[in-house]
This record gives structure tokens, sequence and C-alpha cells, in this order.
């Protein structure tokens, strides 16, 4: 007989396991969970015979993987509405960034700012996020742009989890853009993030994965291939921001490193979607950015969709770009703004955000086995997840088999 420590019973479960049937649906289903993992999931009349410590009735409400955000910039001092405001009157992200505002604001701004004032705001974003659904988020650096203030960001977004219970998962993105200081030596600062800021980061167990902004108003295509180099010496996986503005070969480049995930890929070409597929990297798209930034041109998603690259959507919750915090909204402008369907558009955060952290075989959908990482909504069918603008359909959530605190 079995022996469980949580039953969940008469559910509308949507798997997301991608088994050709619609969101992997079990009409009237029920899930056990056992040491923070699935131990049994099926159709209601199926259940074996078991005991449990606490028994539940979904009462026919819809559960889903826990979301996950796969790509957020979520620790940063400041904000940057007046820039928002600026670009509304019609100043460009680029032109703002040259004359020294964009990210390089936002760096000053977090250099400036106390690890615990850090923490407060990047806990206040994160729980947003819990309420919206999401136990596991990345966290990227990338507004310190030299080792203190790096290691400061990266330490600060770990500590997020303490107080939400959720899993943070840490990127160095140290190469987001060129530091005032290197002004003149992009080269210079490519070196101190090889020698200095990766390793020590890695030392001290704060980097799941390395990220760099391959841009021109941020690092070329070589430039980012050293960080790589890097980066793959040390084993550690790599994800790049490429071809957002411009088609400068990102997402070819992020193949070639065999990255867990290339993002945004609006200048994309026929020939970088090629590369994703073979090298089975997935592509992460970020509708907040696309819609804050009036960008006329979308991702390639016709073509990813027809060569089978895995596609997943974040919010990329920043001050500039994305002012975003919640990913039901990023998988309703995905649908709206990007063509991709309700469905793909709830893979997109939950089993294809998994695989864009290297997760794909701990959670991300609905499996015996898998991290009882769920989401228990209020809503008629999953695809009113992306139908809904501003609703709050989360009704429980749990991490790991714990109900998380939402309020
Ligand atoms: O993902 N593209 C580069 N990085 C961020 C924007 C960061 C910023 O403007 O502060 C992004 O959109
Ligand atoms: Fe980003």
């Amino acid at each position: 007989m079995a022996d469980w420590d949580l039953l969940l019973t008469n559910a509308r479960i949507a798997t997301m396991r991608g088994s050709g049937v619609p969101y992997g649906a079990i009409d009237n289903g029920a899930i056990a969970i056992k040491d923070g993992r699935i131990a049994w999931l099926g159709a209601n009349d199926a259940l074996p015979a078991g005991t449990a410590e606490a028994q539940r009735s979904l009462d026919a409400r819809w559960v889903t993987p826990a979301l996950i955000d796969c790509h957020t910039h979520l620790v940063y001092g400041g904000d940057r509405a007046a820039e928002f405001e600026q670009r509304l009157g019609g100043a460009g992200y680029e032109d703002i960034a040259r004359a020294g505002g964009g990210i390089l604001a936002t760096v000053r701004a977090t250099r400036a700012a106390t690890e615990e004032s850090l923490l407060a705001s990047a806990t206040a974003r994160a729980a947003a996020l819990l309420r919206d659904g999401v136990a596991t988020l990345e966290v990227k650096s990338g507004y310190g742009l030299e080792l203190d203030s790096e290691l400061k960001t990266l330490r600060v977004a770990r500590a997020i989890g303490a107080t939400t219970g959720q899993d943070i998962r840490t990127t160095l993105l140290a190469a987001h853009t060129v530091p005032p200081e290197y002004r003149d030596d992009a080269d210079g600062y490519v070196d101190l993030v090889c020698k200095s800021v990766l390793p020590a980061a890695a030392e001290q167990g704060l980097v799941d994965a390395v990220d760099a902004y391959c841009e021109r108003i941020a690092f070329s295509s070589k430039q980012v291939e050293k960080i790589f180099d890097c980066a793959r010496r040390q084993r550690i996986p790599v994800k790049l921001h490429a071809d957002q503005l411009s088609d400068g070969g990102g997402a070819a480049l992020a193949a070639r490193f065999g990255a867990l995930s290339a993002d945004h890929l609006e200048y994309t070409s026929p020939a970088g979607v090629d590369a994703l597929a073979a090298a089975g990297t997935v592509a992460v798209l970020l509708p907040g950015a696309y819609v804050t930034l009036q960008e006329t041109r979308p991702p390639p998603v016709e073509l990813l969709r027809d060569r089978g690259v895995l596609m997943a959507v974040a919010t990329d919750c920043n001050p500039g770009t994305s002012p975003l915090l919640s990913v039901r909204e990023a998988m309703a402008l995905a649908c709206r703004v990007f063509g991709i369907t309700p469905e793909e558009a709830l893979a997109g955060a939950t089993r294809n955000a998994a695989a864009a952290l290297g997760l794909a075989d701990d959670r991300g959908t609905l499996a015996v086995g898998k991290r009882a990482d769920l989401a228990v909504w209020q809503i008629d069918h999953p695809r009113d997840l992306s139908y809904w603008l501003g609703s709050q359909p989360l009704a429980d959530l749990f991490i790991a088999g714990q109900a998380a605190t939402l309020r």
C-alpha cells in the first residue's frame, strides 16, 4: 500500500507532457505527493489503494505545472520610468544607451544600493511572480559590471528564495554592457570577466549559467565567444541575449556553444533558426520587451515552430525594456503579438522554460518523479491563462509539495 504526504483528488490536470492530447489533460484526476515529488498521477478511478497524511479535493479546479520564469533581471536599484516617458516622446533605446543612460543608469543605481535594499525590492518582485503561479525563476546579474557588485547581485538573487520559497536559478550576465571604467576597452572588460568575475562567482557557487548580450550596443560575437569559452572550460552552461535589435548572428553563436537558450530573437535569420534546431537550443520569447520598445519585427515564430525549436516565454522583468511582473501576462502578450497558441504559451512557461534552465528532467510537466511544483487555478480551461489580461486566477501554489503563502 502506498503511503503519501499529500493526495489531491477531483482535479482537472493539464500535465503539459506533450503527449498529443491537448495540454496533456486528464479530466478527473488525482495527484499523490511524497517527499516533494509526484508519486502517482492519473485518473481518479485508477488511484491505487494508499494512505495519505493529508487529502484535499480540488473540486474540479485545473492544475498545471507551476510556472517557471526562465529570464528575469529582477535584482536592480532605482527604476527607469522617466526613460520610458522619454522614449514615448520619441527618444530611441539605443540612443539613450549610447548617451550613458539605459542599462548604465541602472548600473549606477545598483552599485550605489545596499544589499538589504536590493533584497527588499527584488523579494517584492519575486512575490508578485509567486502570486502569479511562479515556483522557479531565473535571475540574471548584469547591473553591477564589476566584481563586487556582480557578486552582490547574485547573492541577493539567491537570498530571495528564503523568503518566498521559490527556487532561484542565478545567471552571471557580467557581459550585459561595457561599464564606464572600460568605456574604450571592451576587450579589457571581457578579460576581467573571464579572469576575475566569472571564476570568483563560480567559486562561490553563485553561477548556474553564463549569459551575454550580443548586440551592437553591447558585445560582439568575438567577445561573447571568449566569455563562452571561459564558461565552457568551467563546465557552466551558457545562454545568450541574441538578435534583439539587429541580426548579429547571435542565434547561430548560441547554437555553436550548445547554449541552453537563445533569447529575444526578433532579428534571427532562417539560418539562425536552423542552427537552434540542430543544437536543441530553446528559443525564449520575450514579448514584454518587444511591446515596451514598440518593436515591429516579431521573432520568426512560424519558422521556429516548423523546425521544431522549443519555444519558452518569460517576463524579461527589468527596469528598462520590460517592467513586467507576470508570466501569465507574458503568455497573453506572446499569443497576441507573436502569434503563438495558448497551449504553446503554457508549454513555454512550464515544460520549455524548464528546458531553458536545464531542468527539463526535474520539473515543467506533471509526471511521476517530477518535483511537485503545481499551480491550482480558478479557470474553466487552461487556455484562459492566456485569454485574460489582468486576471488573478491562482487559487493555490505548491512548491516541492508544500503550499506556498500567497498573501
Ligand atoms: O533583456 N537586452 C538586454 N537586456 C535587457 C534590457 C536591460 C535594460 O535595458 O536594462 C533585455 O531586454
Ligand atoms: Fe533580458
